[in-house]
């Protein structure tokens, strides 16, 4: 027969377990400094069953950190990043976008001009003669309004940013949310929506650099890449790309097979050149297909394996041609093509290239797409 303090006993375990499901998913809040204007900052830790960690702060919806094992279970921070947002904000990591939300149009706008319902735009310059990443002060560095939630129990945070009509020239006052969210696979889950009043254009991204071996790692050279792209987007020597849609075959971007990122990075190619590197939009040969793996990076040393899938028509492969060691981060000294960035995508300047997939939202619709990064070992 059960005694009174057994049935207590059993009862407070009941309520504990149930105390504990109601705390999953995992999130903590912390404060991650102010911005220069004084205004207070947040830091996000998303933990997930299997012990992988992600950090996202509300300053530009940057994902600070993301820990995954590599084959002997070990735990590494495998983003490069800092730990406050002065790191963020500071020197020349301000001007290389550190895991952040990237808009209203990642990757360059010719001249900051586009033309749209007979209307000619023009968005502040902040790369030469032409808009790199949204402008002088893109998505990257908004506050954004965050709410903490789940799916199937494990964390998600939803960032939410509108921004208004007219706002670094682009039309429309625009709403976006971006989820982030973990799987209990060591899947990390972007799923974008976006609505306007007015027309207007629009490329959202993430903009993490990622080294598997782990961030203050000295290169990811020796990382090798495969990318499910026949085709890529060639550029001038602003990189603004041609308008053409050339092939990969036969050139040191030809990633269908996959390669050691550093064994053709100097061939004599005149691409190679006008980037420094890698830094192309390749054109998947199968958007809008979550299921089939749009890019997969394996670190021979670590074991460690991401693959990617996205929704998005391209994907920037940059090698971080412009890190020049002279950004402390989080993992220590973020030398020359010490980490490589996977932009999920439409092309670049696809407003001002008639024959590239259309960047125009509607009054009234809504975008939405979905990138998923993977982590995994062999
Ligand atoms: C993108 C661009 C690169 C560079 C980085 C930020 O990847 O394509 O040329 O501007 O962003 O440093």
């Amino acid at each position: 027969m059960k005694t009174p303090s057994t049935v207590i006993a059993a009862l407070l375990s009941l309520f504990s377990a149930a105390v504990l499901t109601a705390q999953s998913p995992r999130i903590e809040k912390q404060p991650f400094g102010k911005t220069a204007d004084g205004k207070q900052v947040f830091m996000y830790t998303l933990k997930n069953a299997a012990g992988m960690q992600v950090k996202i702060t509300n300053f530009g919806g940057r994902i600070t950190t993301v820990e995954v094992p590599d084959r002997n279970k070990k735990f590494d921070d495998v983003v490069l990043g800092f730990n406050d947002v002065q790191g963020y904000t500071t020197g020349p990591a301000a001007g290389a976008y550190f895991g952040a939300i990237i808009g209203r149009y990642a990757n360059r706008l010719a001249h900051g001009t586009f033309t749209l319902d007979g209307h000619t735009y023009h968005i502040p310059t902040n790369e030469g003669q032409n808009t790199l990443h949204g402008g002088t002060v893109g998505f990257d560095k908004k506050i954004w309004d965050v709410k903490e939630t789940s799916t199937h129990g494990e964390p998600a945070l939803e960032l939410h940013y509108l921004s208004p009509n007219g706002q670094e020239g682009f039309p429309g006052n625009l709403s976006v949310t971006v989820r982030y969210s973990l799987d209990s696979k060591n899947g990390l889950h972007l799923d974008y929506t976006a609505t306007t009043d007015k027309d207007t254009v629009l490329n959202l991204t993430n903009h993490s650099y990622f080294n598997l071996e782990g961030a203050g790692s000295q290169t990811i050279l020796n990382e090798r890449i495969r990318i499910d792209a026949d085709h890529y987007t060639p550029v001038n020597s602003t990189l603004i790309p041609t308008g053409a849609i050339e092939k990969v075959a036969g050139t040191p971007l030809d990633f269908r097979k996959s390669t050691v990122i550093g064994s053709r990075i100097n061939d004599d190619n005149e691409q190679l050149k006008l980037a420094k590197g890698y830094d192309f939009n390749f054109v998947l040969n199968h958007p809008g297909d979550l299921s089939s793996v749009a890019v997969k990076v394996e670190d021979p040393k670590s074991g460690r394996v991401m693959e990617v899938f996205t929704t998005q028509p391209g994907v920037q492969f940059y090698t971080g041609n412009f890190l020049n060691g002279t950004v402390q981060g989080i993992g220590g000294t973020y030398g020359h093509r010490s980490a490589l960035c996977l932009e999920t995508q439409h092309f670049p300047d696809s407003p001002n290239q008639p024959n590239f997939p259309s960047t125009v939202l509607h009054a009234g619709q809504t975008f939405r797409s979905t990138t998923i990064y993977r982590f995994s070992t062999e």
